[in-house]
């Protein structure tokens, strides 16, 4: 049977020791932080992307909370600007703005739901090297953001897609899983480069 107190502090554990090894984690020195979404990751990410690294300089962010992602992205991509979708609409905002402080022209904030932005930067034209899909985990929400953003990818473009594995437990209408899955089925221009707890995949050229 699941122990939900248990669960939490296995995964607590999982980040304390995912920060001890990470070599990123001097990007996140000195800025304010509740969760942490993003030590256990920047291993992989370098590993996964590093091919892409000097190549990529739009990138799209739906879900950013307190921006550690952000900073990630950025630093990680270091020549890349960076589009931030959220709904900014609590206190992780005010965190967003000062961990993010230091990348002003490097970086462009969209306040709202992701369904809006990604209908408004169709409209601009807006295109996009490296798209991370890590708002909304509501099957059908995620299903729009994955459809809205795979639109903006440039052929040749990657798109990751956050918390593929998270909580099997919940109905299919409040998971990842099966929206990621039908966008695969629909999508055979999307070459899966990674599947576990995210999905990676790559824009096939037309
Ligand atoms: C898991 S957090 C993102 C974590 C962040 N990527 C990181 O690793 O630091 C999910 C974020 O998605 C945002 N969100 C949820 N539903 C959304 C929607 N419909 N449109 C835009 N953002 C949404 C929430 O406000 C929250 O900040």
């Amino acid at each position: 049977m699941s122990d939900p107190a248990r669960e939490a502090r296995l995964r607590a554990r999982v980040v304390e020791l995912a920060r001890a090894q990470d070599p990123y984690a001097h990007i996140f020195a000195g800025k304010e932080f509740r969760r942490d979404y993003v030590a256990a990751r920047t291993v992989a990410w370098s590993a996964l992307f590093k091919d892409i690294r000097d190549t990529t300089s739009r990138v799209l962010e739906i879900g950013s909370k307190e921006g550690r992602s952000a900073l990630f992205w950025l630093e990680f991509f270091a020549s890349a600007h960076l589009t931030c979708v959220d709904l900014f609409n609590d206190e992780d905002a005010g965190r967003f703005d000062r961990n993010l402080a230091a990348y002003g022209p490097r970086l462009r904030k969209i306040v709202g739901t992701s369904i809006k932005a990604l209908g408004s930067l169709r409209e601009e034209n807006a295109v996009f090297d490296f798209i991370y899909v890590d708002g909304s985990h509501q099957r059908d929400d995620v299903m729009i953001d994955c459809l809205g953003a795979w639109r903006l990818l440039r052929p040749g473009g990657v798109m990751l897609m956050d918390d593929y594995t998270w909580k099997p437990e919940n109905p299919d209408s409040e998971r990842v899983a099966p929206a990621v899955d039908i966008f695969l089925a629909w999508h055979d221009d999307a070459e899966v480069i990674l599947r576990s707890h995210q999905v990676a995949v790559r824009k096939r050229p037309a």
